[in-house]
């Protein structure tokens, strides 16, 4: 992994790149990407922490039944963003871990650990990125009329929903489309799109210059 103006280049060679999924619902990304192992997929990586918000999420459940320690870090037990970050940040570092994969984690992490973390962490969210910020990418699509929509992996920076595209996959929305319909067939592509993200990732495959993300052959 290489990347203009930021030095901590990442030596995998001969190692396993130790990735943390953040998780606070349901959790099929995480389940895609547990998956994806099966399939010979996060060749030379290998999720060794789930971090969730929320004890009872489901993606903890998934977690569990895959035998992947778990950190549950509910905001309550935290007086102040900062004490939370620095509690996940102590957790990774301990853990080693070295790519963040951030799948349905609905809490905003603060400027000091997505700076830690710069260009090591990773989102996904189902529009195509500008359009369709915030929480409800989906539905809001739907509800707009766009006849095409779909699913963008990024770099998280500290503007939510703006780092640098990683990969992106349109969706078309039919006239036959319900919302019901359209969230399975974004689902169903987040769940494509993101062990390829990871495996690119681990394979030191991207480049971020500037605002562009470049996938070396
Ligand atoms: C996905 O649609 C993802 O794009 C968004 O949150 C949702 C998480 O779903 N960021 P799941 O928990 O992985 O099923």
């Amino acid at each position: 992994m290489s990347h203009q103006g930021n030095k901590r280049d990442i030596e995998v060679t001969g190692t396993i790149m130790k990735i943390a999924v953040f998780v606070s619902g349901n959790g099929s990304n995480l389940q895609a990407l547990i998956d994806a192992r099966e399939k010979d997929g996060l060749a030379g990586g290998e999720i060794t922490l789930v971090v969730s918000d929320h004890a009872d999420a489901y993606a903890v459940k998934r977690a569990r039944q895959a035998g992947i320690p778990v950190f549950v870090h509910e905001a309550a037990g935290s007086s102040s963003r900062e004490e939370y970050d620095t509690a996940i940040s102590r957790k990774l570092k301990e853990s080693g871990i070295e790519l963040i994969v951030l799948a349905g984690f609905m809490r905003i992490l603060g400027d000091g650990l997505v700076e830690e973390y710069k260009w090591r962490m990773m989102n996904i969210h189902p529009s195509l990125l500008p359009s369709f910020k915030g929480t409800h990418g989906i539905r809001d699509a739907f509800e707009y009329g766009v006849k095409v929509t779909g699913v963008t992996v990024h770099f998280v920076e500290k503007e939510l929903d703006a780092g640098p595209v990683i990969l992106q996959t349109p969706v078309m929305i039919g006239e036959d489309d319900t919302l019901e319909t359209l969230e399975k067939k974004i689902h169903e592509e987040e769940h494509r799109l993101y062990p390829r993200a990871v495996q690119l990732f681990i394979d030191g495959k991207l480049d971020v210059r500037g605002r562009k993300v470049r996938i070396r052959e």
